[in-house]
This record gives C-alpha cells, sequence and structure tokens, in this order.
C-alpha cells in the first residue's frame, strides 16, 4: 500500500514544537486572589487545595507570590467585613477591594483586576438589588434597573483606589454601558472593562461559592445568568456588551463552553477570556487525590485547550501552578 500523506512525519521530538498552532504563555493567565475582611490570618480555602482567603495585610504578600511564577495579572474578589441589604461595602471607599488594590497597587508591579458585583456583599447573596416578592416569588429576584447605579457606583470606587481594570460579573442588562457611563464621568476613561459577557448559571461555580461566601441565601441565579443550554443567546448576550463598550469579552466557565469561547472568538474582533472556574479546578485536584489523573499533565491540558478553542486570556486557580512550566 502507497500512502502518501503521514501525519506522524510531524510529530517527532524535534519537528513538534515547529508545527505546534498552540503556546500557553504566563502573559495568558490571570490568577484569583481572595481578600477576606473578616480573617486575620490565611485560610485555606477546602474545595480548592492551595488557594486561600488572605487578610488585607497579606493582600501584597499573596500577589507577590503568584508574581513570582511569572504570572502578572491578578482578579481580586473580597470578602467584607459585614453584609446588609443592598450590599453597601461594595462600593465603601474602605471596603476590602479597595483597601487591598490601594496596597497591590502601591507596592508591587501587578496588573490588578477587580470583580464588580454584589453577591459576596448582599446578606442574601444575590448579584443585585432584590425584589419585594423575591423571597415568596422565586421568579423574580434581582432588580435589574436599579442594580445598575450600585455597579457603576463599584467600578467608580475601585478605580479610584487604583484598579488597573474591572470586571463586572453579575449579568446585569446593561451594566457594561452603566459602567462605562460612571468611569468616563469620573475620569476613568483609560480604565478597560473586561465583561463577564456569557456567563452560565452553572453548578460549575459551588466551590467558589464556599471560597467567596456568596450563595444566595434563597433561590438561584438562573433569572440573571444564562441557560447552559443556549449558545445563540449567548451572541446575543456578548453582542450587546460590545456595543456597550466592553474592551474584553468573557466566557465563563470554560471547558464546558469551549464551543461559547470559539464562536466568540470568530464573531467579534476583541479579545476574549476564558474562566476556568473553581468546580473545573476542584474537580481534577479530587480525581488526581485519588490517583485517578495526572494533576499537571490535565491542569496544562485543559489550558492549551480552552486557548486552541479561542481564548487569548484565561483566568484560572491553576495559573501559578502551571506558569513555572510554561
Ligand atoms: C460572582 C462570581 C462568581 C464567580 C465569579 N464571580 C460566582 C457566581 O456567579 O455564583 C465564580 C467563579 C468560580 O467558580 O471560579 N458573581
Amino acid at each position: 500500500m502507497e500512502l502518501r500523506d503521514r501525519p506522524r512525519r510531524l510529530r517527532s521530538d524535534g519537528v513538534r514544537p515547529l508545527v505546534s498552532e498552540t503556546r500557553l504563555a504566563p502573559t495568558d493567565l490571570i490568577a484569583p486572589v481572595f481578600v477576606d475582611a473578616t480573617a486575620d490570618e490565611r485560610v485555606p480555602i477546602d474545595s480548592m487545595p492551595g488557594h486561600e482567603r488572605v487578610p488585607i495585610d497579606e493582600a501584597v504578600a499573596r500577589v507577590e507570590e503568584v508574581r513570582e511564577t511569572g504570572v502578572e495579572a491578578v482578579m481580586l474578589f473580597g470578602i467584607p467585613r459585614s453584609k446588609d441589604e443592598r450590599g453597601s461595602r461594595a462600593w465603601a471607599e474602605d471596603g476590602v477591594v479597595q483597601e487591598a488594590t490601594r496596597r497591590i497597587v502601591a507596592e508591587t508591579d501587578a496588573y490588578v483586576i477587580t470583580d464588580v458585583c454584589l453577591c459576596e456583599y448582599t446578606d442574601h447573596g444575590h448579584c443585585g438589588l432584590l425584589e419585594e416578592s423575591a423571597e415568596s416569588d422565586p421568579r423574580l429576584t434581582v432588580r435589574n434597573d436599579e442594580t445598575l447605579e450600585l455597579l457603576s457606583e463599584i467600578a467608580v470606587s475601585h478605580a479610584e483606589a487604583g484598579a488597573h481594570m474591572v470586571a463586572p460579573s453579575s449579568m446585569t442588562d446593561g451594566m457594561v454601558g452603566a459602567i462605562r457611563e460612571g468611569l468616563d464621568g469620573a475620569g476613568f476613561e483609560s480604565v478597560p472593562i473586561m465583561s463577564y459577557a456569557a456567563k452560565f448559571e452553572s453548578a460549575f461555580y459551588g466551590p467558589f461559592r464556599d471560597a467567596a461566601d456568596g450563595a444566595p441565601a434563597f433561590g438561584d441565579r438562573r433569572h440573571y445568568q444564562m441557560d447552559p443550554a443556549n449558545a445563540r443567546e449567548a451572541m446575543r448576550e456578548v453582542r450587546l456588551d460590545v456595543e456597550q463598550g466592553a474592551d474584553v469579552l468573557m466566557v465563563k466557565p470554560a471547558l464546558p463552553y469551549l464551543d461559547v469561547v470559539r464562536d466568540v472568538r470568530r464573531e467579534f474582533d476583541r479579545p476574549v477570556a476564558a474562566y476556568n472556574v473553581s468546580g473545573e479546578y476542584a474537580m481534577l485536584h479530587a480525581a488526581a487525590e485519588r490517583g485517578w489523573l495526572d494533576l499537571e499533565e490535565t491542569a496544562l491540558e485543559s489550558l492549551l485547550c480552552v486557548k486552541r478553542a479561542g481564548a487569548d486570556l484565561i483566568l484560572t486557580y491553576f495559573a501559578e501552578d502551571v506558569a513555572p512550566r510554561l
């Protein structure tokens, strides 16, 4: 038999790197960091081995650890010292993210991105102001338009503290436009917005909700986060954010939604981010702990594939682990 095409010719060790289509670099990665205003020492997060909530006093040290691995950007999440109905600690000048941001920006070279949301700050755990009837009528939870003003205020307070980029994650309709207007009005025209543009209502967020203490007290997030069944709707969501001025478009979670990552890459001429979420991290750890999977190899392969699908940047809890290997 005569075979002309033998793809195996290009798989020998010397040539593989030459024909490799995708390369992952530490500078593609963003490491999430949890800062906890209620902690006075580092608290390990059980469901996310290797991650911890750090007190404000440790925020700079924590970010330096990240930087030492070659990862240059962090995404800050805050656990406030107290919660209320409106989530007012989210935009407080001395709030946990604001305080940590000020210190990190002053003392490190990290690129600081802040999560703009209300769920960690409200006592009910939803990502916005509640409808009066929310508890009795689970079809209605958050008041969309009234929440916009608060999101804008949060984003401006983060920018005032020195945040380099803000990342709204509440899936409030109109959030990107409202935040852009707020930032521009306050003189922060050059602070970009990375929008959680297609964020799905996903069971893969479980470990994060423990980590950031942001699980809804009742009901769920299905009225504002997207139905996992919908990829065409994701394009509509993303388009709205582009029209409102989003600079970077995020798809979240990553691995179960790589088709969406690919679609966004093809359809929009903007950087695409993918969030390799807490559940994606936890499940590899759980399997590795049992000896069923090789942690490092599966982590690297996962991130490489997220990039191959079309992501330019990846938010991942594996950032520090894989960066030194790249
Ligand atoms: C807050 C927020 C969540 C995540 C990031 N920002 C939780 C949620 O929407 O329930 C999840 C991140 C992860 O699972 O790693 N809105």
